[in-house]
């Protein structure tokens, strides 16, 4: 019986989220119960398959399942769709067929790039999600949004399309170094903020020791996070509005990444940024009471702020804000938190305001 089960309601099917010790060991067990199969493809990196390759293939193996492996150099290049034809020719080399579930065992980039080969292949074949890294656990494993990148930007090439079924074994995260274990608690601080108060205020008596390792507490705020993403994803599946919400601090957390090419901040850390500078422009827009805006900050600085390279400018950041705002034909749109467990989706034209918050978490002008 799993420690917490959860169970995300799409427009299709319902799929569960298993969150047990050892649900790696199990695996093959969990999905024979599923898909009336014998063979399936498993994505992954080489760093995770190192740590969990053998466990896996041999929980599979135990439950007779025909496995073919395609595993791919750790990191965001490797989510191309040449990376993704490869995996299908693996696939069709394998006459895998429409009940053969594909395994994402990884983070986020294995996730989507996985996930966008399931929702492909054969018009779409069953996928496992099986997160590695925190952020995986909380976000990119649940509400289906699969997708690769174009040389032009993130994620431009994708689909929402929902798993079959996750396996989340909070063992994997003994193996995660404590930077990256920080940086998926930024998102997991998030649903406190935007949709569920009570959390917040759990998070605010227990965020110490969550940070000190305490493995009860974490595998409960992975359950709080995931219950919180399903309430959302389940009231608005494709995106139509509500579900942006989940955007609380990437706009100017991805302006970052983008502007520092992806290689100076961990997401989690750029998105940690994002937060502190929407709640400087709710409370400059009087959206949120400033001590509202304190206390929700005050339990933000309970992770260090990553600080900027000396030579990112206000200027670099807003030309990417600018750039998202021309690649999506629209204004520069902020989640700005109006009490702990809500926000609303706003645009932000003042550039002024803009500049002098960024100025703030920047070491130039
Ligand atoms: N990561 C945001 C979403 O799933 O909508």
């Amino acid at each position: 019986m799993p420690e917490k089960e959860i169970l995300v309601k799409t427009r299709n099917f319902p799929y569960r989220v298993l969150i047990e010790k050892d649900a790696l060991s199990v695996l093959g067990k969990s999905m024979r119960l599923l898909f009336p199969s014998d063979r399936t493809l498993l994505v992954s990196d080489r760093n995770v398959y190192n740590f969990y390759g053998e466990q896996v293939l041999k929980t599979l193996k135990n439950e007779n399942w025909q496995v073919v492996n395609h595993i791919i150099r750790p990191g965001e290049s490797s989510k191309t769709l040449s990376l993704a034809s490869r995996i299908y020719d693996a696939a069709v080399n394998a006459e895998l067929d429409r009940n053969s579930p594909v395994i994402a065992l990884g983070g986020g980039v294995v996730g989507d790039l996985g996930g966008f080969v399931a929702a492909t292949y054969l018009r779409g074949v069953p996928l496992v999600m099986v997160p590695t890294s925190l952020l995986a656990q909380v976000d990119s494993s649940i509400g289906g949004k699969v997708a690769v990148n174009h040389p032009r930007g993130k994620n431009l090439i994708g689909s929402i399309y929902p798993p079959r079924l996750v396996v989340i074994d909070p063992h994997v995260l003994e193996t995660l170094p404590p930077r990256h274990l920080k940086a998926g608690m930024v998102e997991i601080i998030k649903y406190g903020i935007i949709e569920d108060a009570v959390f917040f205020h759990w998070l605010e008596e227990n965020l110490d020791l969550i940070l000190k390792g305490q493995s009860q507490l974490i595998v409960n705020a992975i359950a709080c996070s995931i219950q919180s993403k399903a309430r959302v994803v389940e009231a608005d599946e494709y995106e139509k509005d509500y579900r942006r919400i989940l955007n609380f601090g990437h706009t100017i957390g991805h302006a970052l990444e983008a502007a520092t090419g992806y290689r100076h901040y961990l997401h989690g850390e750029a998105i940690l940024v994002g937060m502190h500078a929407a709640l400087d422009i709710s409370t400059s827009m009087k959206v949120i009471k400033p001590a509202v805006a304190g206390r929700i900050k005050k339990l933000l600085s309970k992770i260090n702020l990553k600080k900027a390279p000396t030579d990112l400018t206000v200027k670099k950041v807003i030309d990417k804000l600018r750039q998202d705002k021309k690649r999506l034909g629209s204004e520069i749109i902020f989640v700005l938190p109006d009490q702990v467990g809500s926000a609303i989706i706003m645009p932000v034209s003042d550039e002024n305001l803009l500049e002098t918050v960024l100025k703030q978490y920047l070491n130039t002008q």
